[in-house]
C-alpha cells in the first residue's frame, strides 16, 4: 500500500506544474520541467502550425517566449490579455532567448479589448513623437502649474479651486486670491522662455465649457511651446508644421497595426495628406466660405469667429489636408496676440491649424512684445493690474516671441478618424459627467 501511495505522490508531483515567475523561467534552472507562468501577453504572432506569444509578468524586462500548436490559439489571445500558460520549459533554438515554453495549455484569465489597448499605445507614440521633435530642436521641457490665478485665454471658462475640510469651514481662502485650474500654460511658458529661449510643456488643462460638442472636453491635454526671437508668423507656423509632421510620421512608423484598427484618415494611401499642408489667410478663408453654395448655420462675414462647420468646410475645400489659417481679426484673438499693424484690416499675427475630421487642432500667435501696445490692450479690458507681472516681462529684456498650443485629444481624434473626442480618452470629463 505504501509503495502505491509513494508512486501516486511521485506521479502527482511529476504532473503538477511548478509555478514560476517569468524571471525564474528565463534563468533556465527548471529546464525540462512542467511549469506554469501567469502574465500578460506582450505580442502574438500566428503561423500556420504554431502560435508564438511573448508573456511578461513584470518580474523581468525580458518576456518569455511561448510556443503553442495552433489548436491552442484563441481569439481572446490578444495583446494585453492576461494568461496562464502551462507547458514544458525547453532550451530555445534561437540565440536571442535562452529558453522557451512549449505550451500544453493556455487559459485566458482576463480579456483585453485590443482597440482600447491600441489607443493607449498609439497615444504614447504620438506624444513621444511630438516631444522628440521638440527636444531634438533644443526645446527645454517645463512643468507649468496646474493651479493658477490667471485666465490666460480671458474667456472666463475657469474652474475655481477651493479647499474643503473642517479647517476651511469658515470659507477661508487658501491662496488669499481666487485660484483656478489652468486653461493654458502659455503665460508661464512665456516667463521661462526669457531664460531658455525655447520651451515646451505637456500637461492637463481645464475649461468649464458648457459644451456637448464632439470636440470639447472639460479636461484635456495640450502640447504648448514658446519660442523667443521668433520674428515672423511663418517661422512659428513652420515649427507647428514640423512637429505635426514628425509626430504623425513617428506614430505611423510604429503603430501601423494599431492604426489599422481605427483608420479613417490614415490608411497607407492617405498618409501624404496628413503630412502636406496649405496656408491661407483669414481673409481668403472668409472669401471661400462666402463663395460656397453651402448653407452655414453661423454667419461668414469678416470679423466672425470660424465655427466648426466653417473649419470643416475649409479643410474639405482645400483637398482634405491640414490647413493653416493666418491673420485673424485682431478682436477675435486674446490680449496677448501681436497686432499686425501693417495690414489694412486690423489683424493679429495669429494662426490656427485646421485638420481633417476635427477642424481647429492647434492655435498659435506671435505675442505682443511692445509694452505700449500690450498695456493699452490690457487697460482697455480692465486687466492692467491683474497682469502687471506680464507687463513686467516686456519691461525687462523682452524679445519678439511666439508660441502655440496643440490639443492632444483632438490630435488623436484626427489621426484615428474618431468622431467623438470622448472616445479617445479612458475617463472623459465634460459637463454633467465626472463618473469614476
Ligand atoms: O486655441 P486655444 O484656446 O489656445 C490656447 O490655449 C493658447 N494659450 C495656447 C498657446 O498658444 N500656448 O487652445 C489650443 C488648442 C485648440 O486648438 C484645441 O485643439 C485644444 O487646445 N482645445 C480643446 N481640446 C479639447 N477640449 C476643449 N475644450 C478644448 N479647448 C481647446
Amino acid at each position: 500500500v505504501s509503495r502505491g501511495i509513494a508512486a501516486g505522490i511521485r506521479h502527482y508531483c511529476k504532473n503538477t506544474p511548478t509555478k514560476l515567475r517569468v524571471s525564474q523561467a528565463l534563468s533556465g534552472a527548471e529546464l525540462g520541467s512542467n511549469i506554469k507562468v501567469q502574465g500578460w501577453v506582450r505580442s502574438v504572432r500566428a503561423q500556420k502550425a504554431n502560435v508564438f506569444l511573448h508573456v511578461n509578468d513584470g518580474s523581468s524586462l525580458q518576456s518569455l517566449q511561448v510556443v503553442a500548436s495552433s489548436e491552442l490559439s484563441d481569439p481572446l489571445l490578444t495583446f494585453g490579455s492576461a494568461v496562464e500558460v502551462t507547458g514544458i520549459l525547453k532550451k530555445s533554438p534561437h540565440q536571442k532567448q535562452p529558453v522557451e515554453l512549449d505550451a500544453k495549455q493556455i487559459n485566458v484569465v482576463g480579456e483585453c479589448n485590443p482597440s482600447d489597448m491600441a489607443l493607449s499605445i498609439f497615444a504614447n507614440f504620438l506624444i513621444s513623437g511630438a516631444e522628440q521633435m521638440l527636444l531634438d530642436n533644443g526645446f527645454v521641457e517645463i512643468n507649468t502649474p496646474i493651479i493658477t490665478s490667471n485666465d490666460c485665454e480671458g474667456a472666463g471658462e475657469l474652474f475655481q479651486v477651493e479647499p474643503s475640510g473642517p479647517d476651511y469651514a469658515d470659507g477661508e481662502n487658501f491662496f488669499s486670491v481666487p485660484a483656478y485650474l489652468t486653461v493654458s500654460g502659455q503665460l508661464h511658458l512665456e516667463v521661462v522662455s526669457g531664460a531658455f529661449s525655447k520651451v515646451y510643456t505637456f500637461g492637463p488643462t481645464f475649461r468649464a465649457e458648457n459644451s456637448q460638442s464632439r470636440r470639447h472636453l472639460a479636461e484635456f491635454y495640450m502640447v504648448e511651446a514658446e519660442i523667443s526671437f521668433t520674428q515672423s508668423l511663418e517661422d512659428l507656423t513652420k515649427v507647428m508644421e514640423d512637429m505635426f509632421r514628425f509626430a504623425t510620421e513617428h506614430v505611423l512608423a510604429h503603430c501601423v497595426e494599431d492604426v489599422d484598427l481605427f483608420h479613417k484618415h490614415v490608411t497607407p494611401g492617405h498618409r501624404e495628406y496628413l503630412v502636406s499642408f496649405l496656408r491661407i489667410t483669414y481673409r481668403e478663408a472668409i472669401d471661400i466660405l462666402r463663395r460656397s453654395s453651402e448653407r452655414f448655420a453661423f454667419p461668414t462675414d469678416w470679423g466672425c469667429d470660424l465655427k466648426t462647420e466653417h473649419e470643416k468646410y475649409l479643410v474639405k475645400h482645400c483637398g482634405n489636408i491640414p490647413v493653416f489659417v493666418t491673420d485673424y481679426p485682431y478682436d477675435l484673438k486674446p490680449f496677448y496676440a501681436r497686432d499686425n499693424q501693417d495690414h489694412p484690416e486690423r489683424t493679429a499675427a495669429a494662426v490656427d491649424l485646421l485638420v481633417p475630421g476635427v477642424g481647429e487642432l492647434c492655435g498659435g500667435s506671435l505675442r505682443e512684445e511692445r509694452l505700449n501696445l500690450l498695456s493699452a490692450r490690457l487697460e482697455e479690458a480692465g486687466l492692467e493690474d491683474v497682469y502687471s507681472w506680464y507687463l513686467d516681462l516686456r519691461r525687462f529684456g523682452s524679445v519678439p516671441h511666439g508660441g502655440f498650443g496643440l490639443g492632444f485629444e483632438r490630435y488623436l481624434q484626427c489621426i484615428l478618424g474618431v468622431d467623438n473626442i470622448k472616445d479617445v480618452v479612458p475617463f472623459p470629463r465634460f459637463s454633467h459627467s465626472c463618473l469614476l
